[in-house]
């Protein structure tokens, strides 16, 4: 399958790459590095070990994107990772996440059908169920009510938009992939999350203290009805979820489905800093603080769909994304 990377210089669209290419599939990639850096394609294609065509472009730059595409012959597939994820900067700046988020996959959407391609898949979160689920969260419960930001909204929106095009469009075949908290890095240290303004998310923020770069960790929340205390999350190892967009390009049917990308496995903040210590061999001084405002105690994956329909599990731990991600790390420091 020739499949076309949206974001594919990112995080997770460059493991997505290298999935792609020892499954026998062609990646192509566009991204207009405002999040990664120009040098991501060389090592995804040392890793591919094919040439990979990639353009740097915006998405919305629809007359590029549509010249790359014809230059390039059929394309099978799109898998839509472009677009901006930083929560907070969202919240300040709600405007440019809805222009972005939401214009870049209606861009997308009018490419596909220029140059018929009928197939996609896309990076959707598990913050689309919002503070209403039970947990585990299943595909099957409610989305949409109680989405604690700006950019979770585009994700839930994205969706509706997706279920609309493939009820006008009945070949239109489209999975939505909710990945629950993506970590860890490619084993050869060669890719990895490197964004490119300052780290919010747990794990980035944990290695930053191992790394000697921040003092301490903030732990927002000490009094959640959780085992510790602390907040719980689903993190699913960044190779897994490559491994999973694989499974969901190749098991694509007609019509919207949305499955789950996580582990179905709880760890606590507190289990984070304890796995990263441990990976390192650093130690992590963390600090007790108030609870994040509109963070949830608990979220976890509901695991079953991911293996009935994609024949799909979680094979990594939190040790293993630990050790990836401080041997990339590593890798990196200057
Ligand atoms: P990332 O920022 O590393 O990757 C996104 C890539 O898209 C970047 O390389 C960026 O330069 C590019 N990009 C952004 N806007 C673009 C545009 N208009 N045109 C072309 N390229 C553009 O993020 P990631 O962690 O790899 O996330 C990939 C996707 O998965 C995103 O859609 C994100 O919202 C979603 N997602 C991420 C997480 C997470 O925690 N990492 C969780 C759930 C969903
Ligand atoms: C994890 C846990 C925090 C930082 C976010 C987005 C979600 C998805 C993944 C894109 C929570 C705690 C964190 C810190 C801490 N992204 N924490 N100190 O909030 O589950 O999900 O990223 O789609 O949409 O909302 O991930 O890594 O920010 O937090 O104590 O400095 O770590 O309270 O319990 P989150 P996170």
């Amino acid at each position: 399958m020739r499949v076309l990377l949206t974001g594919g210089s990112g995080f997770i669209g460059s493991h997505v790459a290298v999935a792609l290419a020892a499954a026998g599939h062609e990646p192509l990639i566009v991204d207009d590095l405002s999040n990664s850096r120009g040098g991501v394609v060389e090592r995804i294609r040392e890793l591919a070990r094919m040439p990979i065509p990639a353009l740097v472009a915006d998405v919305r730059d629809e007359a590029s994107v549509s010249e790359f595409l014809a230059a390039h012959g059929r394309v099978d597939a799109v898998v839509h990772l472009a677009g901006l994820k930083a929560v907070g900067e969202s919240v300040a700046d709600p405007v440019r996440y809805y222009d972005v988020n939401l214009s870049s996959t209606l861009a997308v959407l009018r490419l596909m059908s220029a140059h018929g391609i009928d197939a996609m898949v896309f990076s959707s979160s598990a913050t689309v169920y919002g503070s209403a689920g039970t947990m585990p969260l299943a595909e099957d419960g409610a989305v949409g009510a109680g989405i604690a930001n700006p950019y979770g909204r585009t994700k839930y929106m994205i969706e509706e938009i997706l279920r609309d095009v493939c009820a006008a469009e009945p070949s239109f075949r489209c999975t939505a992939l909710r990945y629950f908290n993506p970590v860890g890095a490619h084993p050869s240290g060669l890719l990895g999350e490197d964004p490119l303004g300052v780290p919010n998310n747990l794990m980035p923020v944990v290695a930053k203290v191992a790394g000697g770069i921040l003092d301490s960790v903030s732990i927002f929340g000490t009094d959640y009805p959780t085992r510790d205390g602390t907040g719980e999350r689903d993190y699913v190892h960044v190779q897994d979820l490559a491994r999973g967009h694989v499974r969901a390009l190749e098991e694509l049917a007609p019509g919207f489905d949305a499955v789950n990308l996580g582990t179905g496995e709880p760890a606590s903040v507190l289990d984070v800093i304890r796995a990263y210590g441990d990976a390192s061999g650093r130690e992590i001084p963390y600090r007790l603080n108030a609870r994040r405002p509109g963070d949830l105690a608990v979220a976890f994956a509901d695991v079953e769909k991911a293996a009935r329909e994609l024949g799909w599990t979680a094979e990594l731990t939190l040790a293993d994304a630990c050790r990836d991600d401080w041997r990339w790390r590593q890798a990196t420091a200057d």
